[in-house]
């Protein structure tokens, strides 16, 4: 008994170790696989697809972005609402055109038929 009791105290030690080992490794490495998929490519390919890909990305996934489809007015409100709800730096008007023709002919207000591309992620 007693000496059951000394070797599980003996072995505590290793154990944790190990858990806090393994465990940290476990979370960065689904968090990378999870990044890495999502690149320009995985979007429609419309002019300015690299520009948009990379304004849009620094604070959210794109599949945030893919799941709408909307007119360029609608379009130009959401960028004003990215801009003043969550402080995304204001895209001067050139950059502001490049997005909103992108934005509105990769992701239009009617879905289904205007859209060539199927999102990888969705449910089948
Ligand atoms: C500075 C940070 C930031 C940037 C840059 C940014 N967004 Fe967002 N965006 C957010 C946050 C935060 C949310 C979550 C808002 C919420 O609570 O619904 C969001 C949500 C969205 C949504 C989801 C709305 C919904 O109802 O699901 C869309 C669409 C969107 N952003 C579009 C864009 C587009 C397009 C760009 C690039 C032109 C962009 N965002 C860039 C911060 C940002």
């Amino acid at each position: 008994m007693k000496r059951s009791v000394l070797v599980a105290a003996g072995l505590l030690p290793a154990i944790l170790l190990a858990l806090s080992l393994t465990l940290p490794v476990a979370g960065l490495a689904s968090t990378r696989t999870g990044e890495a998929t999502e690149t320009p490519d995985s979007l429609p390919n419309f002019p300015g697809r690299d520009e948009t890909f990379g304004y849009c990305i620094g604070c959210h996934s794109f599949q945030v972005v893919g799941r709408q489809g909307m007119s360029r007015e609608r379009w130009d409100e959401t960028l004003s609402w990215m801009t003043t709800r969550h402080s995304m730096p204001a895209p001067n008007a050139a950059m502001r055109k490049v997005l909103l023709d992108y934005l509105t002919v990769a992701y239009p207000e009617q879905r289904g038929s205007a859209r060539g591309w199927v999102n990888p992620f969705a449910p089948k």
